[in-house]
């Protein structure tokens, strides 16, 4: 059965049994601060489980796009080496939202399994929580064991501890226990000498999980404790490439369809051959596998860079490129060309791959290049390690510099020194890096209390579109410590008019004013998970007080004004430059706004007058504000809005509109196109291949922009005694500023030419050397012609010169070609010797070599010194 068809048949499977199908959430998480990626099915429905948010259909079913490469679940390093983990998979999962627990859970797996996927029953193994004894002293699952006791033959049924069989999805949020299913794909002579059983959770590549069934049950808070759920749910993942391996009879994941295109293609281009020695195979593998994950990551809109996901994503991609370049002597870049097959086999199931298929082609081009000559550059400096090293083992510190300060990557470093004969100083490297670790974990670190809840089972309202000062009672705080921000208080309200954080947009700053006038500010605003949290140096005196929270209004407009011009600027983008533009990820403050956006080429000045001009056009057009809130997607769609992959299952959306730009955003905006006075370009460039990146200001912010230009453009009159037309006088300047400067050339010149005759005069004779040291009063460009024309017709001269300029020493030594061979001289090493004493060095050739020092004074002292060198 294609993988295709095993993804669909496990849809419409729950479908029948009436689940919801849903779409995949991104696989970029963009408003959470506790996860970066999705690393399971159940991230986007942990809002339902906590009971905070209520779902519309309680029987869901999708396939999950998931990415395992940091904090608690995560396999990077496993990847490649063996063959059934990924850094980005498939989750299929079915899930109940309160509704079935573990009965219909259970037998429906067992049903899908065995009866529509049709695999050999006996080749199943379930697991069953076994309790814990520890501080959370839980029960083993009597009720699942019971279960699957109806279903298979107790010799199937296996126990298991708390790491394998109570599932949690961090340190902190919903969790309970599980049963897992394995499958054993060994051959019958293999399973007759040892029983699956045994290999069970051993890590064994052919017989392996691939299905997981969790029951919901319990919330792990921030203490560590335990709570119990609102309600009962069953979570469910299954590894899609695993069970593509189980159905289409192959032992390994990468031997299924969903892998072979891509590594036939890696064939293709490399000239490598897949099952033929194993550092190839695991090189095949790794990259496979990564481009999956970072062209996914691309699609869902986050680049490669220098920090957060963006960062794991290009080490991601790097891990690749650098498997490639040792294992497959690919010196080029070659990720890009994989592309294309990728979105041949996944476009269908996941479409976002198509669209954005020429951006992840440039992008991963681009990152191929630089890391490439990152690892050219890394090369030349590694040699020269290798070269001044004292010993048969490198300083752990040096390959240390060489990962942190140009990214070349440790393995390689000790790759190439095993190969050429060295070791590495592997103590030493440790050591830096968990210098650097410390440094770096200190600066970030943070930690929150628990909760203090005032009011229970409160639900929080945002009333910030319509106003902006509202009574809210406090429902809970807690207190935040970090290096970075000191002591804290996160509140949270019942009611807030304060828009957090989030589509880009600042969040909202203000204060809360107690019945007895004492004031709190509110430093910022941000979400987490569904909630609003303010953020505050102090807690209200007395919390349970009703307070006026007050957001500051001249703030929110400026941002309201820019977050509006952002919607026009995207509107005149594609109106200018053509409707390939889209926007690629915006910043709206206070003071300015930054939109980046797709495009190929660097934006010209005409066009970028066209898009300002569009925009203040509809400034002036007055266009009110129309919004729709909470409509669906699809009414949405209807009225022209862009699609955008972002909107999480049960999400409904607000509609933006002014005039003919229509945007789903969140947002606060102006009432009136007019109130954001006037609009103005700053900036344009690019931040990646093939995305640009436009800054701009509004309203206040341009009258300041014009009254600061204006103040120097006074200021330029001034200095030029008021001239009529102020360009025509700078430009009259630099002509005779030019002209200045050639007279001066060419008085230069006349000047050396006449010291030359003057110098040539002055030459002794010494032991048949023509000699002269002398300090001169030339600059040292001066100083190499004069040398030069001295020398032109002699060979025996040997010339040092001395000279000041700006409070700098240099010497300059000149010797004839014929002399220095025949007395083998060496200027250079003269310049080095002499540069003593003027403190400082310098080197050159053997003819002509100049130093430089900060001891004028000690000029003379090394003039005197040059006549030994002939004597
Ligand atoms: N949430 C469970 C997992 O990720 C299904 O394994």
């Amino acid at each position: 059965m294609k993988s295709q068809e095993i993804r669909s048949q496990f849809l419409e499977f729950f479908k029948n049994k009436t689940h919801k199908i849903v779409s995949s959430a991104p696989m970029v998480i963009k408003d959470d601060p506790t996860l970066m990626f999705t690393n399971a099915g159940m991230n986007q429905f942990k809002e339902f489980f906590l009971g905070n948010t209520e779902a519309k259909n309680t029987r869901v079913v999708d396939t999950q796009k998931c990415l395992r490469v940091s904090g608690k679940h995560n396999d990077l390093e496993e990847v490649g080496k063996d063959t059934y983990h990924h850094t980005m998979f498939e989750m299929l999962g079915n899930w109940s939202f309160g509704d079935y627990f573990k009965e219909d859970a259970i037998s429906w797996a067992w049903e899908l399994l065995t009866k529509v996927f049709k695999i050999d029953e006996s080749s199943l193994y379930v697991t069953v929580f076994e309790g814990s004894k520890d501080k959370d002293n839980l029960e083993m699952d009597q009720e699942a064991l019971d279960l699957w006791k109806k279903i298979i033959p107790e010799s199937q049924i296996l126990f298991g501890n708390k790491k394998d069989n109570f599932w949690e999805m961090g340190d902190q949020g919903p969790c309970g226990p599980c049963s897992e299913i394995h499958v054993d794909i060994r051959s019958a002579e293999e399973k007759a000498k040892v029983s699956g059983a045994e290999l069970v959770n051993m890590d064994h590549p052919q017989v392996v999980e691939i299905w997981n069934l969790v029951f919901m049950q319990y919330n792990r808070k921030a203490n560590g404790e335990l709570e119990n759920l609102p309600a009962k749910h069953v979570d469910t993942g299954m590894g899609f490439e695993r069970l593509c391996m189980v159905m289409q009879g192959v032992q390994s994941n990468y031997d299924t369809d969903v892998f072979t295109p891509i590594i036939r293609e890696i064939e293709t281009i490399t000239n490598a051959e897949y099952n033929k020695n194993e550092d190839t195979n695991i090189a095949i593998r790794v990259i496979a596998d990564h481009i999956r994950a970072v062209a996914f990551s691309i699609a869902d809109g986050q680049l490669p860079s220098n920090t957060g996901a963006g960062y794991v994503i290009r080490r991601i991609l790097r891990r690749a490129i650098r498997y490639g370049f040792t294992f497959l002597n690919t010196k080029e870049p070659f990720m890009y060309r994989l592309v294309n097959v990728l979105t041949n086999t996944m476009g269908d199931a996941f479409p976002e791959l198509k669209e954005q298929k020429q951006l992840i082609e440039n992008v991963v081009k681009e990152e191929e290049h630089s890391f490439l000559k990152t690892l050219d550059q890394g090369l030349v400096l590694l040699d020269s390690v290798i070269n001044s090293a004292s010993s048969k083992t490198i300083d752990g510190r040096k390959a240390f510099e060489l990962y942190d300060t140009y990214g070349f990557p440790i393995d390689l470093t000790a790759l190439i020194l095993s190969e050429r004969g060295y070791t590495l100083d592997e103590k030493g490297f440790d050591a830096a890096m968990q210098e650097q670790k410390n440094r770096s974990r200190s600066a970030s670190e943070v930690s929150k209390e628990d909760w203090e809840v005032l009011l229970q089972d409160a639900e929080q309202e945002f009333v910030g579109y319509d106003v902006l000062e509202t009574n809210v009672r406090l429902v809970k705080y807690r207190k935040v410590t970090s290096k970075k921000e000191g002591k804290q208080y996160q509140l949270v309200f019942n009611i807030t008019p304060f828009y957090a954080e989030g589509g880009g947009q600042v969040g909202d700053k203000g204060y809360l004013e107690a019945q007895n006038g004492d004031v709190v500010y509110i430093l910022d605003t941000k979400k987490e998970n569904n909630e609003i949290i303010h953020f505050a140096k102090n807690l209200p005196k007395n919390t349970t007080d009703i307070f006026k929270a007050v957001v500051d209004v001249k703030q929110r407009q400026r941002t309201a004004s820019n977050h509006t011009a952002t919607h026009l600027l995207h509107q005149a983008l594609r109106e200018v430059l053509g409707t390939h533009v889209e926007q690629k990820g915006s910043a709206v403050h206070s003071k300015y706004l930054r939109f980046d956006f797709s495009h190929f080429s660097k934006v010209t000045t005409e066009q970028l007058k066209e898009v300002e001009d569009f925009v203040n056009a509809r400034i002036e057009g007055n266009l009110p504000l129309e919004e729709k809130r909470n409509i669906p997607m699809q009414e949405a769609l209807d009225a022209g809005a862009m699609a955008l992959f972002g909107e999480k299952y049960g999400d409904t959306v607000r509609l933006i509109r002014f005039g003919q730009s229509v945007e789903l955003c969140g947002g606060t905006h102006v009432q009136n196109t007019g109130d954001i006075w006037h609009f103005k370009i700053k900036s344009e460039g690019a931040v990646a291949s093939g995305i640009r990146r436009i800054e701009a200001i509004t309203s206040d912010a341009v009258k300041d922009f014009y009254a600061d230009n204006n103040e120097v453009l006074t200021d330029i009159k001034e200095v030029l005694n008021n001239a009529k037309d102020p360009v025509k006088a700078v430009v009259s300047l630099q002509e005779e500023n030019n002209k200045l400067k050639k007279e001066i050339e060419q008085l230069l010149k006349d000047k050396a030419k006449n010291l030359k005759g003057d110098l040539l005069n002055e030459l002794q004779d010494v032991n048949g050397v023509q000699f002269l040291a002398k300090k001169v009063d030339l600059d040292p460009a001066g100083i190499k012609d004069l040398c030069f024309n001295m020398g032109a017709n002699a060979t025996n001269m040997f010339l040092l010169f001395g000279a000041e300029n700006n409070g700098k020493a240099t010497l300059s030594c000149y010797i004839s070609k014929e002399l220095a061979a025949e007395k083998d001289l060496n200027a250079g090493a003269i310049v080095r010797e002499l540069g003593k004493y003027i403190q400082g060095g310098g080197g050159g050739q053997p003819f002509f070599a100049t130093a430089g020092g900060k001891n004028p004074g000690g000029i003379a002292e090394a003039l005197d010194k040059a006549i030994a060198y002939i004597k």
